[in-house]
Order: structure tokens, then sequence, then C-alpha cells
């Protein structure tokens, strides 16, 4: 696989979950510039901040003109920025809307007047494909939610953005890629999550809650597979103007063997809860990942048991 070397990698959403993960990897070798608005924040758990590779830009996506400013001189775009997590869509329906599909347009837009941007790299969503994706390869529907049903917005606002990155792709042959994460969890998780909700509770033998019945089915990518998918994309140009799934079909349960897992694993005397679900629901959410292994090579790694193990540790460091 190609290497990335002396690179300027501009980063939006770089303070995120998976932004700052991905500065571990990219860091040794490259300049990178973090561009965050610090609604989240993971960067306080990571001990790279002193390094003098590291520029951060405390900015909006919302603001053109403060992208233009700080990414003149990148090479590589990974544009991570965006409002996730279904509590915080579902608070923040006009928020939403607007940093993902407008922020995106913005970014796509500085990085189109680049002369030398090699790649953008978008995220998008498994939410794309609606209540039931079962093996949903690239090629399936995308699925628009009824209006008023607040989850929707988010997976419409994520749609939105990737029909604007093919769109830079198809009209002005700017090489951007599209990924669509399926249920990214592990340590340094910022938002909400399944996953990190449950181990917080198991590691206080609290009750844990599930929102339903908990037959929910779902595939767990741990954030260290994310991380090297981002990559595979990014030194891949077979990859240019497509999009992929990227998750761990390997791991797959229902909320319920999920929470039951967790108990097992980490040894808690934490009970099974359910509660009443206040928005829609998704019942089956499994990827198709065979194009992200033919043209990206990427193949997730880290099973749902050693994830568990690694995010339990994490967060019992940070709590202690
Ligand atoms: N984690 C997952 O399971 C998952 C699944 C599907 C898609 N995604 C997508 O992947 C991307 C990264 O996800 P994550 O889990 O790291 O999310 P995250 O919320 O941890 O990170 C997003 C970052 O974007 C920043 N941000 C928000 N609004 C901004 C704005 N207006 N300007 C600048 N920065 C802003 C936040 O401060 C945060 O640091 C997001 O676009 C998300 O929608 C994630």
């Amino acid at each position: 696989m190609n290497q990335l070397q002396n690179e300027t990698i501009f980063i939006t959403g770089g303070a995120g979950f998976i932004g700052s993960k991905l500065i571990e990897k990219l860091l040794p070798n490259n300049k990178i510039i973090v561009f965050d608005n610090f609604f989240r924040n993971s960067l306080r758990y990571k001990d790279y901040m002193n390094d003098p590779n590291i520029t951060i830009v405390k900015g909006d996506i919302l603001h053109l003109e403060d992208i233009q400013q700080s990414l003149h001189q990148a090479t590589y775009i990974v544009h991570a920025a965006g409002i996730a997590g279904i509590d915080t869509v579902t608070q923040n329906p006009i928020n939403t809307m607007k940093v993902n599909m407008l922020g995106t347009l913005h970014v796509l837009e500085a990085a189109s007047k680049l002369s030398q941007c090699k790649k953008v790299i978008c995220f998008s969503t498994s939410e794309v494909y609606g209540q039931r994706a079962f093996r949903s390869s690239e090629h399936s529907e995308a699925v628009l939610g009824a209006v008023g049903e607040a989850r929707w917005t988010y997976a419409v606002s994520k749609l939105a953005s990737e029909h604007l990155a093919y769109s830079y792709y198809k009209q002005l042959g700017l090489p951007t890629v599209i990924l669509r994460p399926f249920n990214i969890y592990g340590p340094g998780q910022v938002g909400e999550g399944a996953i990190k909700l449950m181990v917080e509770k198991a590691l206080k033998n609290q009750p844990i809650y599930i929102h339903g019945n908990g037959t929910q089915i779902r595939a767990w990518c741990y954030v260290d597979d994310m991380v090297d998918a981002i990559y595979c994309a990014l030194v891949n140009d077979s990859a240019n103007g497509e999009s992929f799934n990227i998750g761990n079909e390997k791991a797959i349960t229902t909320i319920n063997e999920l929470a039951q897992t967790i108990i097992r694993v980490l040894q808690s005397k934490s009970s099974i809860q359910h509660i009443d679900n206040s928005t829609a629901d998704i019942q089956l959410r499994i990827p198709d990942i065979k194009k992200a292994k033919e043209l990206l090579h990427f193949e997730a790694k880290i099973d749902l048991e050693e994830g568990i193990r690694r995010t339990s540790k994490f967060i019992e460091r940070e709590n202690t």
C-alpha cells in the first residue's frame, strides 16, 4: 500500500471521535491541520497535542472564508465534521441540516479551488439505507424517511452531502470519496454511542437501558478499523468518485445480545431494562463490504469482545 508522507492533511471535525483517532495514524509523517468548532472534543484524551506537526484551528464549517483561510496548503482533506448522534440530531434538526449539507458544500467549494488537492474524504452514514439494511451494497436504494420523523433529518442531510460530493467529482473532477460508516465504537467516543453508554453502566454495575425491545440488529466496527478504512481511501486512487460501506460484517448482534456480551465480558452485575423508543428505530443494519474489500483492500479486524475490552480499559482509565 502507498504511504502518506510529507503531506498536509486538513481534517474538519479533527477534534471528534474518528478524526482525532485518525490523527494518531497520520501524525508521524505528515502535517495535520485540525479545523473544528469544538462542539465536541476528543482531543483532550490525546497525548500528541504538543507535536509540532499539528495545528489546531477553532473554526466553523458554516463559514466558508474561515475554511479557505485555513486549508490553502492542504494536499489531502478529511471532512469528518458533522452533527451526529440520534439525541443531538433530534434536538437540533436545523443545525443538523445546515452543518451536514451547507458545511459540506463549503468544504467542497474550498477544496475545488486548490490546485494541489489529491483527495477529499466525506462521511455519510449507514442510515441512508433506511429502516432495514440487510447486507446493503452501495448500489442499494438510498431511502429518504418521512418528513416529521426526527431521525431521518440526519440521513437526509448526509445523503444530500453525498450528492454534493459526487457532483464535485463528476463536474469538476475533484477526487472525492464517500464513506458510509456502520456503527463505529471505541476509546475516545465523545457523542452518543450504544457501546460507550453500556460499558459506562456496566463498569458501575448500574442498569443498562435499552430503547425498544432490543431485537434491533447492528454490526459493530471498532474505531481502529474505521481509521484503516480512511487511510485506504486516502492512498487509493481507484476510490475516487466512489462510495463505500465501512463496517464489520462479522461483529453482528442484537442490542440485547450486545448488552449481555458487555455484562459477560466485563463481569458486571448490571441488569438490563427496556424503555420506550421515542423516535423511529432502525431494525436491521448489516453492511455488505465487498466493494471496500475489492477496491480499498479494507477488512475489519477487531472482534467485538476485544473491542469491548479495549473500550472499557479506556473508560476505566479516564474515570480514575
Ligand atoms: N461514529 C459513528 O458511528 C458514525 C457513523 C456514521 C457516520 N459518522 C459520521 O462520521 C463523521 C465523524 O463522526 P464522529 O463519530 O467522529 O463524530 P463526532 O461528533 O465525534 O465528531 C464530529 C466533529 O465535528 C465537529 N463539528 C460539529 N459541527 C461543526 C461545525 N459547524 N464546524 C466545525 N466542526 C464541527 C464537532 O465538534 C466534532 O469534533 C461525522 O460526519 C459522522 O456523521 C459517524
